[in-house]
């Protein structure tokens, strides 16, 4: 009998990537990844370390598995417990400590050492052994150990290019989680989509904590490719038909980048880019590395090569410093770009970060203040601008049934939610649809035909 893998993923769509690639790698160990806790023989929370409240949910999940863990004991069946990810890289000492009932913690860039881990583990839990605490930063990219993606995923998939990150933002844990920028080759990106696009794939999300800072390999081996290149590339796979990237840092924005949205119709117009703050003080003090104006400059010259391109964001308010006309003033940036959609987050002081060592941090009630005025705007943009798609037509990548008879649920090429009554079997195919009604978070509309 198969074993049972409940992995438990938080976080960034890196880690709903890393979730799934841990799947690849366990399942010729024989295990059968399910979809909930209930009797797993091994549980992976695979987390994340961007926010405080982030690595709380983690530890309170952890005495849940403790239970879990001793009524299976009860049973005579073993568990395995296992945290990775970037809580496991940042404190891993401490959830060894905290929580010694934890058999491995391991770090996003160790991952592909899990049958080791699990071998040494194991030995660990008849009492031959010691838990495992993997969290280097390895000198082989995992990414050349990994095997071929094997666990069933829908029509719109993720696959990471690039992870690491060398910007070191004030507020930010990433560069300390996940290590150093680092890019894929050409060729093993290309391997990857057509697996992907063989196993019914449609959309591929193109994934990097700075993607667009992407420059690996190319495909003559000689010279390094952007971001602009590997999409055109990409954009050659047959059957692949939709294109995404993210995240995007505006530092990393370049020309090819921009042509990529004007000479390939699979490249979606659709960009997340994050500004965090629209105070030049802000973003100099969270080391940026760009001014307000340079961002808005960014924003024009992709609606003049594609003037249907929607945006959207990541803000942060009340960053150490931040004051009242500070926050006014990302207010005004907000107004004058138009977001389709955007998340804002209140400054989360981040052990070991240099803004998080700061001693003028904003009060809490401020900071709810401000992130309550930030998302009134952001929400009212967003209601616009699902409301300008009434009457349009929509092509729309089908995800999976409605909860009504006969609904399905598909994604606009802006990433929209979209709800339609259809015939037959419709999963995973692209229709048309005549939009008739925008709410908050979604479409309604007509299938064409
Ligand atoms: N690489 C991306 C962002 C990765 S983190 C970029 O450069 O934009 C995702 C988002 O979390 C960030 O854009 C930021 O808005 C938010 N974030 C990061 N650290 C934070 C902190 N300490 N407190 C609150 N929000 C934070
Ligand atoms: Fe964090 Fe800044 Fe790197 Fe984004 S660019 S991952 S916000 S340090
Ligand atoms: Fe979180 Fe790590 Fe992603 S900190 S946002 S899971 S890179």
């Amino acid at each position: 009998m198969r074993k049972k893998l409940y992995i438990k993923t938080f976080g960034c769509q890196m880690n709903v990537y890393d979730s799934g690639r841990m799947a690849d790698i366990l399942t010729p160990l024989g295990y059968e990844a399910v979809e909930a806790p209930d009797n797993a023989d091994m549980v992976i929370l695979n987390t994340c370390h961007i926010r405080e409240k982030a690595t709380e949910k983690v530890f309170s999940d952890l005495g849940r598995l403790r239970a879990h863990k001793a009524r299976r004991e009860r049973d005579g069946k073993t568990t395995l417990i296992a945290v990775a990810g970037c809580v496991a890289q940042a404190e891993g000492e401490e959830i060894r400590s905290r929580a010694p009932y934890v058999d491995m913690v391991f770090g996003p860039q160790t991952y592909h050492r899990l049958p080791e881990m699990i071998a040494q583990a194991t030995r660990a839990s008849d009492g031959s052994g010691r838990g495992v605490l993997d969290v280097e930063f390895p000198v082989e990219p995992k990414f050349d150990s990994l095997p071929a993606v094997t666990t069933p995923s829908g029509p719109s998939v993720f696959l990471t290019i690039q992870e690491g990150c060398d910007k070191f933002c004030h507020f930010c844990c990433v560069p300390y989680t996940r290590g150093a920028e680092f890019s894929r080759p050409v060729k093993d990106i290309e391997t990857e989509a057509r697996q992907l696009v063989a196993k019914g794939a449609k959309e591929i999300t193109l994934l990097g904590q700075n993607v667009n800072a992407y420059h690996g390999q190319g495909i003559d081996s000689e010279s390094e490719w952007g971001l602009g290149r590997l999409l055109g590339y990409l954009a050659k796979v047959e059957g692949l038909e939709r294109l995404r990237y993210t995240t995007s840092h505006p530092r990393d924005v370049d020309e090819e980048l921009i042509a990529a949205h004007r000479d390939e119709a699979k490249v979606m117009p659709f960009i997340h880019l994050p500004v965090q703050s629209g105070s030049d003080q802000i973003l100099k003090a969270m080391n940026r590395k760009h001014t307000v104006q340079e961002y808005v400059d960014i924003i024009e010259r992709f609606r003049k090569t594609r003037p249907e391109i929607a945006f959207s964001s990541d803000f942060i308010v009340g960053y150490p410093g931040e004051n009242d006309q500070d926050f006014e003033d990302t207010l005004k940036l907000i107004e004058s770009v138009n977001f389709a959609q955007a998340y804002s987050f209140k400054y989360s002081r981040r052990p070991g970060t240099p803004a998080a060592a700061l001693d003028y941090q904003v009060p809490e009630d401020v900071k709810s203040e401000r992130l309550k005025r930030l998302q009134q705007l952001v929400q009212q943009q967003q209601l616009t601008f699902n409301r300008s798609l009434i009457g349009t037509q929509q092509a729309i990548l089908i995800e999976k049934p409605g909860r009504q008879d006969g609904q399905w649920i598909g994604r606009s090429p802006y990433m929209q939610s979209v709800h339609f009554h259809g015939g037959a079997d419709l999963q995973g195919q692209f229709v048309d649809v005549n939009i008739i009604a925008a709410g908050q978070n979604s479409l309604a509309g007509d299938l064409v035909g």
